[in-house]
């Protein structure tokens, strides 16, 4: 897979998020299905946008034992979806189960990714609550690192650490990136935010875009202009 614009579906239902896919006749965008969504609909959502031919980004983030991790990513690794993600915090242990349990008799499995730490985690969150003592940076990159050695493809995260994650964890270990916003945009309540174009420079896989495409009064418009901003 190569560099792509990912709409985040953020409907309540799955009859708002198809009527909304519907307005894509030419290129069909690579879609993220989150919790509300999956929760709402269940995994039949996901059957019907896969079998409208949409690539799926399944971003229900999960972090349990290793055991249960590995059985609940069977049954997803069953829904064909094309990315899937996790919590690094899980620990190394529950990512190779994770990695275990996505794993088809075939061999394939689904990329597997990790959030490090949410962009809603601030600093003074992190030494606080979660008693991590270390600036914001250096536990992102250490958990990507963690990640990276556990075998995943990839992590989450703001497009600013995308060129960091790569310089610490190769080229090849995927960064998908939300916080995306057009120059002349609305921000919304994303405060550390890039364009899809400055994103590209930064070398970010994969581009996370919401608001900017679901509440544009021309949808169709406006993912194709993060698609000539980031791909083309
Ligand atoms: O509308 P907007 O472009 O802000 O949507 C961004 C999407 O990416 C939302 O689905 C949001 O939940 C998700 N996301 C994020 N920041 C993270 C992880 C996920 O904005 N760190």
């Amino acid at each position: 897979m190569g560099k792509d614009v990912i709409i985040a579906c953020d409907f309540p239902t799955a009859a708002q998020t198809l009527t909304f896919l519907d307005r894509f006749p030419e290129r069909k965008p690579f879609v993220k299905i989150g919790m509300e969504l999956f929760y709402a609909e269940g995994p039949s959502v996901v059957r019907e946008i896969k079998a409208r031919g949409h690539k799926i980004f399944l971003d229900l983030k999960l972090h349990d034992i290793p055991n249960t991790v590995k059985k609940a990513m069977a049954v997803l690794s069953g829904l064909d979806a094309d990315i899937v993600n996790l919590h690094a915090a899980g620990t190394a242990e529950m990512m190779r189960a994770a990695l275990e349990g996505l794993t088809r008799p075939d061999g394939t499995r689904p990329l597997l990714i990790a959030v490090t730490q949410l962009t809603s985690t601030d600093q003074t969150a992190l030494e606080r609550e979660l008693l991590i003592d270390r600036p914001m940076d250096e536990v992102v990159l250490a958990y990507a690192e963690n990640a990276k050695n556990a075998g995943l493809d990839g992590v989450v995260c703001s497009p600013l650490e995308a060129g960091k994650v790569h310089r610490r964890c190769g080229s090849g270990f995927l960064t998908v990136t939300p916080g995306i916003r057009f120059a002349d945009g609305e921000k919304g309540d994303q405060k550390r935010i890039m364009t899809p174009a400055q994103a590209k420079l930064e070398g970010a896989d994969y581009i996370v875009v919401g608001r900017p495409i679901t509440a544009a009064a021309d949808p169709a418009a406006a993912y194709a202009r993060c698609c000539a901003e980031f791909i083309d």
